[in-house]
């Protein structure tokens, strides 16, 4: 009876020192009430609507410009997202008060890279 396992390896304790990187249950306490209809939040709107398009919260291109350090001017902005533009962009002037464009304007003059 020879079985020859002599060229098996054991590797010492290194496998088992890569303790159980246990997931952390991380629970996001950023979540701030919205008590009324003024406070509109442009970041959710750019994850969903807007995100389509207008990548990483408007920091970056995608099907649409990256409006991060835009050059237009608020009355720009302000048609564009009212008025859309045929074939590249649903217009939005329905969907949103003029104080709500507001907000959004704002927003995106307020868009700076990510940190890390
Ligand atoms: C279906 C894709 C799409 C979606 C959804 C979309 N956009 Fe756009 N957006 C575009 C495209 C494409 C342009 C460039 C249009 C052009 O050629 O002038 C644009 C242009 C803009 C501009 C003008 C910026 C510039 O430099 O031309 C603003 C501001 C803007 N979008 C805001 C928004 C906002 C706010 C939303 C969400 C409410 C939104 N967009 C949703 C595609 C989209």
């Amino acid at each position: 009876m020879k079985s020859n396992l002599g060229t098996m390896t054991l590797l010492p304790a290194a496998a088992l020192a890569v303790s159980l990187a246990c997931g952390v249950p991380v629970h996001a306490q950023s979540a701030t009430p919205a008590p009324d209809q003024e406070t509109f939040d442009v970041g959710q709107l750019f994850a969903t609507t807007c995100g389509w398009c207008h990548s990483d919260g408007g920091r970056a291109a995608g099907k649409g410009p990256q409006l991060m350090n835009t050059t237009r001017d608020d009355a720009y902005l302000r048609s564009r997202i009212k008025s859309g533009k045929s074939g590249a962009m649903p217009a939005f002037g329905e969907t949103f008060s003029d104080a709500q464009i507001d907000q959004i304007i704002t927003y995106i003059r307020q868009l700076k890279p990510r940190e890390g």
